[in-house]
């Protein structure tokens, strides 16, 4: 877990930060799933004092509210700073704002930007630990730990290195996906095999020179699969370079049942949300038992707290 490197106001101690899954170590990750287990299993006791900040500039539904009950859980105080209402829309720049905040004291921050790097700007103007939420399309670590204890709860494995040779497809619009970018991290330094399965414009660059497995077809690109990980074709992030319709979009690439049973009958599917039903995944397959959506949300509570937990923990020790 890397320490930011923040120019905090003199004399303050930087907190230790959860801002990228890139740059983690495994056994790290692991300590934070195993911990969101025992959270769940109701082994941690929830008698955290401290100020968790919540700063979304960016819609969210999910991962928002989970914050928000994860930190209540733990016995946190939590304040929703209302952006549309704030003095960001006077001008406010965001260091200006979060030094601010910071002045109030907070021992958390979450935040979700539409900037790459948003959250080391945050981290660089407060002493508070800070949580990437979500920051443009670079990276989602909370969604990844949650995803990968979906996945953990599924195949019934006890920690995060016996996701190694588990068989993943990630299908749909790679480049746009900061969650897409999280989980390829955390699922390489498990060992997983990954397959990236999408129309060449929604691929990142250099990927296949790279060697990754990537597939332009879906059905090579799902074949014999374990998982099937869907994204969202992101509308807000095309910037007018979209595929040629949604519903030829759906014809090549949208999960329906009947592709599922014919390539991988037995393939778990996921997707992080929110979805854009018949475009991605058609809606039968929405309430399917092998669909774990809501697990996915269901989990973003645990995995939330154990963060935070996990943050709060090693912020006494750096504050002793
Ligand atoms: N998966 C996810 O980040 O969803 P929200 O945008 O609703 O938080």
């Amino acid at each position: 877990m890397g320490v930011q490197a923040a120019t905090v106001a003199k004399g303050r101690q930087p907190a230790p930060s959860f801002t990228s899954i890139r740059g983690c170590e495994s056994d790290a990750l692991d300590s934070i799933l195993q911990l969101a287990r025992k959270i769940r299993a109701g082994g941690v006791g929830h008698s955290r004092r401290g100020l968790q900040v919540n700063l979304f500039f960016e819609a969210s539904t999910r991962t928002r509210t989970s914050f928000e009950v994860a930190g209540r859980r733990l016995g946190l105080d939590v304040v929703n700073l209302e952006v549309a209402s704030s003095s960001v829309s006077k001008g406010e720049s965001l260091a200006d704002t979060v030094r601010t905040i910071d002045a109030i004291g907070p021992d958390v921050i979450v935040v979700r930007h539409s900037r790459a790097g948003a959250p080391e700007v945050v981290a660089a103007n407060t002493a508070a630990s800070v949580i990437n939420a979500g920051d443009g399309a670079r990276e989602h670590p909370t969604q990844a730990v949650l995803d990968a204890m979906t996945l953990m709860d599924r195949f019934q494995i006890a920690s995060m290195a016996d996701l190694r040779g588990l068989s993943i497809a990630v299908v749909g619009d790679i480049a746009h996906s900061r969650v897409a970018r999280s989980n390829l991290s955390l699922w390489s330094l498990a060992g997983a095999n990954i397959r990236l399965v999408g129309p060449r414009a929604f691929l990142p660059p250099g990927f296949a020179e790279a060697g990754w497995d990537v597939h332009h077809d879906l059905e090579n690109g799902l074949r014999g699969t374990d998982v099937v990980y869907l994204l969202r074709v992101q509308l807000e992030r095309q910037h007018g370079q979209m595929y040629p319709s949604m519903g030829e979009y759906h014809r090549r690439y949208g999960l329906t049942k009947h592709r599922l049973e014919r390539l991988a009958p037995d393939a778990l599917v996921m997707h992080p949300g929110p979805v854009n039903r018949g475009v991605e995944i058609a809606d039968e397959l929405m309430t399917d038992d092998r669909c774990l959506i809501q697990d996915q949300v269901t989990n973003g509570v645990w995995a939330r707290m154990a963060v935070l937990d996990f943050l709060l923990d090693r912020l006494e020790k750096v504050s002793c």
